[in-house]
């Protein structure tokens, strides 16, 4: 009877496990995932998996040790292992070490399915046909230079947008560094939230330029000093449906992101702006860019006040939970408060 092909992938990134074992299933894979070394032997000692797949870069262990005891072990030996890093350095020194390919992280699913399907036949699963030998090296290649290009046009277009972004805020607070800071908050707190957004990639765009239609509120409002009327007011918190309407025409920002530009002054309890919209009406990313943004606006040094600390900021979100800000959204900060104030340094020390 034909065996099942059989993958062990072991990282401690929860959410990348299930993507690699949602891809392989696909593919009629089974799939062990191991989130340490330990799981790791256990699962090893139950089954003899066709390839490895091994994050050098997990906590607790050095990875390329681990991965030379796998060698080591006969029971592993003539396993193929498929080392996975963000770094291409950790990526040589798994080769140096003994693992058949190198996977760098962030990678698509077709890169993991064609590098590591040749992998187990070549290990002897399956017959060899001639179209199906394929140089590992090759394909790296290959895979490199689609990565590559992509990346070009990737950084083209966010520079493009951070010029424009840093363009609009020399106008407003004398700082570029405000729609930085919150993109770098936004992404991260998504992250926790729904990390499914991420994969619309109009959604960094729109954190970045969630301000974009200031351009067109005149100087007198946007640099006053002061309180502003009532009808100033109004008039600046037309920049929502304004900067929609600037970005409308523009296919990759035309979605999610978008949403963020229009409804990222809405509020959980319906008072906000442009739409009163209230509760699950607004879009999701609106509604976690709202809490960065606030939280942001809070501790930056603006030229009317001065900024509180982090603990007070935190606090005034955690006030807000329900009203201002989505409760969801209020947990998901406090899940990831440490990592938003590590960036908050990092940002200070810059
Ligand atoms: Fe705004």
């Amino acid at each position: 009877m034909r065996r099942t092909r059989r993958v062990l992938v072991i990282d401690d990134d929860r959410l990348l496990c299930e993507l690699v074992r949602t891809t392989f299933e696909l593919e009629g894979y089974e799939v062990d995932t191991a989130y340490d070394v330990i799981e790791a032997e256990r699962v090893l000692v139950e089954s003899r998996p066709d390839a490895i797949l091994l994050d050098i870069g997990l906590p607790g262990i050095d990875g390329i040790f681990y991965l030379e005891r796998l060698r080591e072990t006969p029971q592993t030996s003539k396993i193929p292992i498929v080392a996975i890093s963000g770094s291409d350095e950790a990526g040589r020194s798994a080769r140096g070490a003994g693992a058949q390919a190198f996977l760098r992280k962030p990678f698509s699913p077709l890169e993991l399915i064609t590098l590591v399907t040749p992998l187990v036949k070549e290990n002897g699963f399956g017959e060899l046909g001639p179209s199906d030998v394929v140089d590992v090296a090759d394909l790296n290649r290959l895979i490199e230079i689609g990565r590559r290009q992509h990346q070009l046009l990737h950084e083209a277009y966010a520079q493009t947008v951070a010029v424009l972004a840093s363009a609009l805020e020399s106008r407003d607070f004398g700082t570029s560094r405000h729609s930085r800071r919150v993109t770098s908050y936004a992404t991260r707190l998504t992250l926790e939230v729904a990390p499914g957004l991420l994969d619309d990639p109009s959604l960094e765009w729109g954190f970045l330029l969630h301000d974009v239609g200031k351009i067109g509120i005149p100087d007198g409002i946007l640099l006053k000093p002061g309180r502003l009327t009532t009808s100033e007011r109004r008039r600046m918190q037309e920049h929502a449906e304004l900067g929609e309407r600037l970005l409308a025409h523009v296919p990759l920002l035309n979605q999610e992101g978008a949403r963020v530009i229009r409804s990222h002054h809405e509020r959980w309890d319906g008072n906000g702006y442009p739409d009163r919209l209230s509760e699950e009406s607004i879009p999701l990313g609106a509604r976690i860019f709202a809490v960065v943004d606030s939280l942001d606006a809070m501790t930056d040094q603006r030229p009317y006040r001065a900024p509180v600390s982090w603990e007070v900021a935190a606090e005034e979100i955690r006030r807000c939970r329900g009203s201002h800000f989505d409760p969801d959204v209020v947990d998901g900060f406090e899940a990831c408060e440490p990592d938003l104030y590590r960036l908050h340094l990092e940002e200070l020390a810059a």
